[in-house]
């Protein structure tokens, strides 16, 4: 892979990556709340300048916009190799020797979880998880791609990464916003609940009529940390939610920990990979 994006006005993926390298060293096993604290103030500057950016940015009306922008598909129909091989043409270029490309980092998290015998969908669910980073390459920053996701509507949770930032969010002195429920009932569930904007959400939309449940839970929320390495947002949660997350909980150390240094042989893994798309999809989907 070259070390330069190849799409048009692309971003390089030097933020994306950077939040990835955080994520691992945030939530390395082992470590107690009080050291990821620690660890938060310590960040480097292009993380702590990223959740700035983010935690400003996302607020209600700005999710809305974005929500009614992406959630009608209208990106056009593309393969699942179609739209992992433009997902590749983001590329970081801050360490071009040892970073694995986006196609990469999705066969390892699926191919870790084929070898520890996951069923099919479940492998399925890792090589997809972050294809809709291809929001990237229609032109969003990289703050409302990537990075840990979190209800809008409601106020923001102190254990959400960097809460200080919310304070220049517009709605964090709104009336309702601002307040523990914002616009939703208690427990209402979280089907119901305006996440952050971001590649989440975005891949959910575009994998719900395809996929089982416990796989639209893991791509959904992937990123929301608060949630499910904190605890946070119960009072959002319904019942179903709460058991749900255990596959979010499943899926979480695959995305962290599978990073390894051999890479995965791709022509090798392709027929293997044009099963199982078949199996879940037709030939093209919406984006
Ligand atoms: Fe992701
Ligand atoms: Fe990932």
């Amino acid at each position: 892979m070259n070390t330069t994006t190849t799409a048009p006005n692309a971003p390089l993926g030097r933020d994306m990556e950077e939040w990835d390298e955080f994520l691992q060293g945030r939530y390395k096993e082992g470590k107690s709340e009080e050291e990821f604290r620690v660890y938060d103030e310590h960040a480097n500057p292009g993380v702590a300048e990223f959740y700035r950016l983010n935690h400003q940015h996302q607020s209600f009306d700005y999710v809305m916009a974005k929500e009614k922008e992406y959630f009608g598909l209208s990106k056009g129909m593309k393969t699942i190799w179609e739209a992992a091989e433009f997902l590749n043409t983001l590329v970081d270029d801050s360490d071009p020797d040892t970073d694995l490309t986006q196609i990469e980092h999705l066969l390892q998290t699926s191919e870790a979880m084929r070898r520890d015998g996951h069923p099919r969908w479940f492998v399925l669910t890792g090589f997809v998880h972050d294809l809709g980073k291809v929001l990237c390459l229609y032109g969003e920053p990289q703050w409302g791609v990537v990075g840990d996701t979190f209800p809008v509507g409601c106020a923001y949770s102190d254990q959400i990464v960097f809460p200080e930032y919310f304070k220049a969010n517009p709605d964090y002195n709104h009336p309702v916003y601002s307040t523990k429920y914002g616009i939703y009932e208690p427990n209402c569930g979280l089907d119901k609940v305006h996440m952050s904007f971001g590649h989440d959400g975005y891949i959910y939309e575009v994998m719900k009529n395809y996929l089982p449940e416990e796989a639209l839970y893991m791509l959904r929320y992937h990123s929301f940390y608060a949630a499910h390495k904190h605890g946070a947002y119960r009072h959002l949660m319904s019942d179903h939610d709460v058991k749900m997350f255990e596959w979010v909980n499943k899926f979480n150390p695959y995305d962290l920990y599978s990073k390894g240094h051999t890479k995965p042989n791709m022509q090798e893994l392709k027929p293997y990979y044009d099963d199982l798309f078949a199996e879940f999809f037709p030939e093209k989907i919406a984006w």
